[in-house]
C-alpha cells in the first residue's frame, strides 16, 4: 500500500493539489493501486497561527512512514522571508537529500509554444537540476547590516559528489531512455572554481557512457538556444540556481508555467517530492483561475515514481485531449476554473481507461 504525504500548501497550491488529488483517486478507484493519500496543513496560515513550520517529528514522519510526498506550493506574502517555505521546501529537498530535481520540458500542443513553427517533436527534453547545493545551501551572512557600508555574501556549494551524481544520473537516464546527447550548463567563462568542477567531472562521467554524446553550453547561450533550437536538447544537467531559471523558461516554452511538472528525487533511497514548478500566485489563489495541469502532471510524475508507469500515462493522453479540445484555464487560452479542467481530465480517464481485468 503506497502511502503518500500531500502538503497542498500556500495559494494556489491548495487549489490545484485538490484537483491532483481528484486524479489520484480516480487512479487509484479504476486501477486499484491501493494508494493512501494524507494530507498536512504545513504552509504559511500554520505558521502564523502556532509558529510551526516542519517540526522534528512532522520530518521523521514523512522520511519513514511514506513512499512520496506531493506538494502544492509554498509562498505568501504574509512570509516575506519565506521562513516556512525554507523549512518545509528546502528542508525537505536538502534533508531527504532529493539531489535529482527532475523537470520535464515537452511541449504537448504546437498551438500552445510562443516559438514560431515548433512542433511536439522540437520541444522534448528533461532538466536535471541539481538539488540539494550551489547557492542554495543558505551559507553566507550580511555584515554592517542596514548601514551604508553593507556587505551581503552568498556563497555557492558545490561539492565533488555532489555533482558528479546528478550528472550520472543525467547520463544513466539518456542511457535508459536511448537518448543520444547530454548538455551540461555552467558559466564557467566566470565563475572559474565551480565552473571548472563541473567541466572536469562532466568530462569524466562522459568518459564513463561513450555511447552519449556530451556537449556544454554557458548557460546564458543556453538559455538563447532554448529559444533559438530547442530541439537539440534531450537531456540538459545544471546547477541548483541555473536550473531553476531556465525551467520557467522551459515551461513557458511549453505554455506557460501552469504546465510545469517535477519530481525532487534520490534515486538510492528511493524517496521522492513531486510538485509543479510553478508557485503559489498569491493573486490568483482560491479563485478558482489556477491552471491545474502541472500540478495533475507532477501527480502522474509520482505515479511512475512508485511503479505505475504504464497506467499513469492516460494522465498526459487526458491532458493532450484537453488542450487539443480548448478545455483550458485561461492562461492556456480556454474559459474554464481550475476545478472543470480536473473535472474534465478525471471524465477523460473515467471513459478510456482500461481496467484491468
Ligand atoms: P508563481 O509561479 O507563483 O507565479 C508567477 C506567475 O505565473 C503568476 O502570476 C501567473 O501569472 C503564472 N502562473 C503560475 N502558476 C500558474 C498556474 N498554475 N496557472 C496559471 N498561471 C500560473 O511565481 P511568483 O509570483 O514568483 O511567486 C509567488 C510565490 O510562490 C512566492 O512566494 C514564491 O517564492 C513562491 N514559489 C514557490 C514555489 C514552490 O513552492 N515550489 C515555486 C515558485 C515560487
Ligand atoms: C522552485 C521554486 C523554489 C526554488 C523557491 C520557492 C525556493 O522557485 O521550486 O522552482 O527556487 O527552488
Ligand atoms: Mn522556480
Amino acid at each position: 500500500m503506497p502511502k503518500i504525504a500531500v502538503i497542498p500548501g500556500d495559494g494556489i497550491g491548495v487549489d490545484v493539489t485538490k484537483e491532483a488529488l481528484k486524479v489520484l483517486h480516480t487512479m487509484n478507484g479504476i486501477f486499484d493501486f491501493d494508494l493512501q493519500l494524507n494530507s498536512f496543513d504545513y504552509g504559511a496560515e500554520r505558521y502564523l497561527k502556532d509558529g510551526t513550520t516542519l517540526p522534528e517529528s512532522g520530518f521523521e514522519e514523512l522520511r519513514d512512514n511514506y513512499d512520496a510526498i506531493y506538494l502544492g506550493a509554498l509562498g505568501d506574502p504574509r512570509v516575506p522571508d519565506m521562513k516556512h517555505a525554507k523549512d518545509i521546501l528546502l528542508g525537505l529537498r536538502f534533508r531527504l537529500d532529493l539531489y535529482v530535481n527532475h523537470r520535464p520540458i515537452r511541449l504537448i500542443h504546437e498551438k500552445l509554444c510562443p516559438l514560431k513553427n515548433k512542433k511536439p517533436k522540437d520541444l522534448n527534453f528533461v532538466v536535471f537540476r541539481e538539488n540539494t547545493e550551489g547557492f542554495y545551501v543558505g551559507v553566507g551572512g550580511n555584515l554592517k547590516k542596514g548601514t551604508p557600508d553593507e556587505i551581503a555574501v552568498q556563497e555557492s556549494i558545490n561539492t565533488r559528489k555532489g555533482v558528479e551524481r546528478i550528472i550520472e544520473h543525467a547520463f544513466n537516464y539518456a542511457e535508459e531512455h536511448d537518448l543520444k546527447t547530454v548538455t551540461m550548463s555552467d558559466k564557467s567563462n566566470a565563475l572559474q572554481y565551480e565552473g571548472g568542477l563541473w567541466q572536469r567531472v562532466f568530462e569524466e562521467v562522459g568518459k564513463r557512457h561513450k555511447s552519449i554524446e556530451t556537449n556544454h553550453w554557458y548557460i546564458d547561450a543556453l538559455a538563447m538556444q532554448m529559444i533559438k533550437k530547442p530541439e537539440q536538447f534531450e537531456v540538459v544537467v545544471t546547477n541548483n540556481m541555473f536550473g531553476d531559471i531556465i525551467t520557467d523558461l522551459g515551461a513557458q516554452l511549453q505554455g506557460g508555467l501552469g504546465l510545469g511538472a517535477s519530481g525532487n528525487i534520490n534515486p538510492e533511497t528511493n524517496k521522492g517530492l513531486f510538485e509543479p514548478v510553478h508557485g503559489s500566485a498569491p493573486k490568483y489563489a482560491g479563485k478558482n483561475i489556477a491552471n491545474p495541469m502541472g500540478a495533475i502532471l507532477s501527480a502522474e510524475m509520482m505515479l511512475d515514481f512508485l511503479g505505475f508507469g504504464k497506467e499513469s500515462k492516460i494522465i498526459t493522453d487526458a491532458i493532450t485531449d484537453a488542450i487539443e479540445h480548448d478545455w483550458t484555464s485561461v492562461d492556456l487560452g480556454g474559459s474554464l476554473g481550475t476545478e472543470e479542467v480536473g473535472d474534465y481530465i478525471v471524465r477523460y480517464i473515467e471513459e478510456n481507461a482500461k481496467k484491468p481485468t
